[in-house]
């Protein structure tokens, strides 16, 4: 989604603006553009495609001077990509100029009472609308102003403005896209989020919603939607600078993959006490857990895949009834939680629009809400009643791998740690779960050692028109994760099935030489599986298998095997994702996709 950055200080603005920027590419964008005020007069440069490209035509920065600016990164909404759609928006006297993540739900009613006052617009965005209504209201004091605009926008928005008869001021304010400022030693600086301000400082403020912001060079100055002062607490950010850069791989998805033992193993780590199962960030007593007759894990994509395996694991072994729910459906359906249900919402980002309405929506209804974040200080986690970090690190790449490796073995601590209060588990096996929790960064280390061996298996199929996934269980839900990895990053279209629904109609589509992925790790429908290889091999396909080692006689019903060590059966997830994004990867790199920035997504969704 768009990204925002504005800086106000003594260093020269647009270098800052266009590295601020280049931190924020991994949200997804398709246009760009930066505003620099220098003696009260606004000068902006603004183009479709790549954010070098406003590089080149500013000659990084230097044609733009001043010290204070905005700049933007623009995932189109309202309008094509076009030069002329992309961020920033100025009024017609080039006095006041605007940036703006999120979308203005009411802009067509804004947009046709402003013509009617005689305003003309030159883009087809809900953001120009913006910058009019600040230019119609403006009354020579900004804070006023916005705060007027504020009461009149409906929607979602993180807006950085600059008045050019407030040359020292940066203006921000938020509701529902993210905000943070960054306090610098040569300035301040506002952001879309934390990676962008990290070169510069350590030491960020999240913006609540309905806050608006005033910067200068010296100062941070938050206030409410009634001009009160807002004091807040700076929040120290403890992660490794060379944590947000790519440090040497060819890709930010390889390098996040390669940290997944580590991220697992710090998700994992701190919760497990003396052979037991200790979340203090629960915020859920004994008791409360006892009391809790149904969860509800509702989320997006990869992490509402994550879901799904967590209501095989915590179903199992805890015997709580699960329901996993897609959150844009989650949202909008009434559904029936309250006091005695617990709702998980997970999210890598913690801003996903989608998420957090449902978190909204649960919350409303009594529900307790519990949320797996890896984001700190995100919305979804400052709204939950508690949150339970994953310790991925910053993750770049859109395609999500470590976030959502930390997120399945979340719901296998969750899993573990329900069961062992409601006495479903007995201390032998929950020694026997935690010995192999603990393997799983050293299992997931020696898969990722074997990548070569997927490249070449992947470079055989980079033209291939569709691959199908299936599994059974378990199985199934990593099937799902394996298919969005492939087909979000290499445009190759994808299904997965769940194994016993094949013949129900998409067996049709198989024929000579189709690739059929199939995961087999489950002992009980080991043989059921093996039947449903058969079938597609005897029409054509050509099956790759992965399943726990020792399983010789998937050789025979499948044409490639790979391997994974052994563990327990509800962990298998783990380990039978990292061919997947391997071969996801290795098939995307092979035919010359934009592995960390996939065509029309986006990192952080913070639109519906
Ligand atoms: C896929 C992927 C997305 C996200 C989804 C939810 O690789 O990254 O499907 O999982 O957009 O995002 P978060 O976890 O930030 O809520």
């Amino acid at each position: 989604m768009c990204g925002i950055v504005g800086y106000v200080g003594n260093e020269q603005a647009a270098p800052i603006l266009l590295d601020g920027l280049e931190k924020l590419e991994y949200r997804g964008y398709d246009s760009a553009g930066i505003a620099v005020c220098q003696d009260g007069k606004i000068k902006m440069t603004k183009a479709k495609g790549r954010l070098k490209v406003v590089g080149e035509l500013t000659h990084n920065g230097e044609t733009l001077p001043g010290t204070l600016g905005i700049g933007h990164t623009r995932w189109a909404t309202h309008g094509e990509p076009s030069d002329v759609n992309a961020h920033p928006h100025m009024n017609k006297e080039n006095s006041i100029v605007v940036v703006h993540n999120g979308i203005i739900e009411n802009y067509l009613k804004l947009k046709n009472r402003l013509i009617e006052k005689g305003y003309e617009f030159v883009s087809e965005t809900d953001t120009e609308v913006v910058t009019q209504m600040l230019d119609y209201y403006y009354n020579g004091n900004p804070l006023q102003t916005i705060i007027k605009v504020m009461h009149r926008m409906e929607g979602s928005y993180a807006l950085g403005i600059i008045f050019n008869d407030h040359p020292h001021q940066l203006y921000a304010v938020r509701k529902d896209s993210p905000l943070i400022v960054g306090k610098a030693k040569s300035g301040n600086i506002i952001a879309s989020d934390v990676p962008a301000v990290l070169k510069y400082t350590r030491d960020v403020y999240f913006i609540e919603n309905e806050e608006i912001v005033c910067l200068t060079e010296e100062d941070i100055e938050i206030f409410n939607v009634d001009e009160e002062i807002v004091h807040k607490e700076s929040v120290r950010i403890d992660w490794d600078v060379n944590a947000a850069e790519k440090g040497g791989y060819e890709h930010f998805m390889l390098k996040e993959m390669y940290d997944q033992p580590k991220a697992i193993a710090d998700t994992i780590s701190p919760r497990i006490k003396d052979g037991k199962i200790e979340i203090e960030e629960l915020g859920l007593s004994d008791e409360m857990i006892r009391g809790i007759r149904k969860i509800f894990v509702v989320a997006c994509g990869s992490a509402y895949h994550a879901g799904i395996t967590g209501k095989y694991v915590m179903e199992d072994l805890a015997r709580i009834p699960v329901e996993v729910e897609m959150a844009s459906e989650f949202r909008y359906r009434n559904p029936i939680v309250g006091e005695d249900t617990l709702v998980i919402i997970i999210s890598q980002s913690g801003e996903t629009a989608d998420s957090l309405a449902a978190l909204r929506e649960a919350k409303g209804k009594g529900a307790k809400v519990l949320g797996i974040v890896n984001v700190v200080g995100s919305s979804i986690a400052r709204e939950a009643d508690s949150v339970m970090y994953t310790w991925a690190g910053p993750e770049i790449a859109v395609a999500t791998t470590k976030a959502y490796s930390c997120q399945l073995v979340s719901m296998y601590l969750l899993s573990m740690k329900f069961a062992q209060v409601l006495g479903r588990i007995t201390d032998e096996k929950m020694l026997n779960l935690v010995e192999d929790l603990k393997k799983i960064p050293d299992q997931v280390e020696l898969l990722l050692s074997h990548k070569e061996r997927i490249q070449k298996f992947a470079n055989r199929y980079l033209a291939a028109k569709d691959i199908f996934f299936i599994g059974r269980g378990i199985d199934y839900a990593i099937s799902m994760e394996g298919s969005l990895k492939l087909k979000e990053i290499s445009y190759i279209h994808s299904e997965a099935y769940a194994a016993g629904e094949l013949k129900h109609g998409t067996i049709s589509l198989v024929e000579d030489g189709t690739l059929v992925a199939a995961v087999l790790t489950q002992e009980d429908l080991y043989k059921k599986m093996l039947s449903n290889m058969v079938e597609v091999r005897s029409r054509g396909a050509f099956v790759l298998a992965v399943t726990q080692e020792g399983n010789d006689e998937v050789e025979r019903a499948s044409d490639y095997v790979i391997y994974i060590p052994n563990t327990n059966k509800y962990f298998t997830n783990s380990l039978a994702v990292i061919p997947l994004q391997l071969f996801g990867y290795y098939i995307a790199v092979g035919r010359g996709c934009d592995v960390d920035k996939p065509r029309n997504l986006a990192k952080s969704v913070t639109v519906e």
